[in-house]
């Protein structure tokens, strides 16, 4: 009784902290850690996809409504009203915003942009490189960024390697696969063996950790999938198949959700055994979107439509110039039909930044920088 209220509390304290974050400016003085290395989907995407030839407009975020809550009021490339969760992150560790996409610099400044951060994410892709292609055209899959990542490192020579250690590498990803082996496609799963196929995501996900690694990488923060079944076309689609749970959202996608955390969880626990020197903070999304859905607390007043694209079922409809918008987007949970608000998106950068156990293990990353 007594922990279930003072987690609520404490919940309730880091909503309202979320939102003195967002109002503020960024922290002020040195940033906690050189530089932040990003990596992803979109959900960290802050505009690698708009380089990004052969990639479909639905898996692009560059035009109108896209960015009316950004400083500039202008689209980015984040698939957000404003900031998204790898901006709330550097926004913590007391950088301005997100580290620019690596496709929008040019050759001769990748290399000095790395001594502060580079951001790698590619909205549409996920951990298993043949995620996102089909509904996007290209995407750049993890083993792109993380080649990207590597040969400037590679470029970079010996100093690289103390400037990676020091870092901060912060992944989002997952929930790409997620909603395409739900949705259903045979050719990705052509057994529907859960446990076989999330064992395959984690694999992939040690890889990648291991690769980071060897290029001198310390410090990770990973943000496992939020319960994917319940963004508006999820509950849309989990609607038409009659596969709902006690929230609405699309059972199968969520279910999926809950089992790759621990998975996740106990790959890096047992990575860390092996990798000397190797620290981690991982956030469990699906146990803070429930904490959200089962309204133990409720920072948005709207939990299942998106705020741009009201005209399709849960608001699910193509965030456009056309698309109708909602008159205070801080009350709503969802941005558009897949992606948070940028209120909402604090909520768990605050928790990854500074949780004291309840949602984000073993450690947060205001620890994980002291390191
Ligand atoms: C399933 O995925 C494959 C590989 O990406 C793609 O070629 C195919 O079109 C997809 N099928 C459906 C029904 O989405
Ligand atoms: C680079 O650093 C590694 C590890 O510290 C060391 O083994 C290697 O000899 C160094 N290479 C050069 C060219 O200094
Ligand atoms: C599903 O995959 C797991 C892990 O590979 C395996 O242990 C299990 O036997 C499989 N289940 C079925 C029904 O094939
Ligand atoms: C939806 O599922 C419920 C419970 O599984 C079942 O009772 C109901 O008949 C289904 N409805 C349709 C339209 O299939
Ligand atoms: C979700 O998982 C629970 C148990 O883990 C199971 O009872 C339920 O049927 C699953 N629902 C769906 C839609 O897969
Ligand atoms: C950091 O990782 C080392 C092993 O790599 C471990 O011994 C230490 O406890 C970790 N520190 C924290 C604060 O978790
Ligand atoms: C809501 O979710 C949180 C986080 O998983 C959990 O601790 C809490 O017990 C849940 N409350 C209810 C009423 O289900
Ligand atoms: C981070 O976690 C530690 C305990 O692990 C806690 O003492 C601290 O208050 C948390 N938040 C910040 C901002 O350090």
């Amino acid at each position: 009784m007594g922990s279930s209220h003072g987690g609520a509390s404490a919940l309730v304290a880091l909503c309202f902290l979320a939102e003195l974050a967002l109002r503020g400016a960024g922290a002020a003085g040195e940033p906690l850690v050189p530089a932040i290395f990003v990596f992803g989907d979109s959900t960290v995407d802050v505009g690698n996809n708009n380089f990004l030839p052969g990639c479909k407009a639905d898996c692009r975020a560059n035009y109108p409504l896209y960015g009316v809550d950004y400083p500039s009021g202008e689209p980015t490339g984040r698939f957000s009203n404003g900031y998204n969760l790898a901006d709330h992150i550097a926004r913590f560790l007391g950088f301005p915003e997100s580290p620019p996409a690596y496709g929008s610099l040019p050759l001769e400044g990748i290399i000095g942009q790395m001594m502060s951060g580079i951001n790698f994410a590619s909205g549409g892709s996920g951990l298993q490189d043949v995620t996102g292609k089909a509904l996007c055209g290209r995407v750049h899959s993890m083993s792109d960024q993380l080649d990207r990542f590597t040969s400037v490192v590679q470029m970079m020579g010996n100093g690289s390697y103390d400037l990676a250690s020091r870092s901060l590498v912060f992944i989002s990803v997952g929930s790409n696969d997620l909603f395409e082996y739900a949705g259903g496609n045979a050719t990705l799963a052509p057994t529907r063996n859960d446990t076989a196929f999330l064992q395959g995501l984690v694999a992939s996900y040690r890889s990648y950790l291991q690769e980071l690694y060897a290029a001198g990488a310390r410090k990770f923060s990973i943000v496992s999938p939020s319960l994917v079944g319940c963004c508006p076309t999820q509950r849309f689609a989990g609607w038409l198949k009659n596969d709902t749970d006690g929230y609405g959202c699309f059972g199968t996608a969520n279910n999926l959700s809950r089992q790759l955390y621990p998975m996740v969880l106990s790959m890096l626990e047992d990575l860390s055994l092996g990798l000397d020197g190797m620290n981690y903070s991982i956030c469990d999304s699906a146990a803070l979107a429930d904490s959200v859905f089962n309204r133990t607390v409720s920072p948005m007043a709207v939990l299942d439509t998106g705020c741009c694209g009201g005209s399709g079922r849960f608001g699910s409809a193509k965030c456009d110039k056309s698309a109708t918008l909602c008159p205070n987007r801080a009350d709503y949970l969802f941005w558009d039909g897949f992606h948070p608000t940028e209120t909402a998106s604090a909520v768990p950068a605050l928790a990854i930044f500074a949780d004291p156990g309840m949602f984000v293990h073993p450690i947060n990353i205001s620890t994980l920088a002291a390191l």
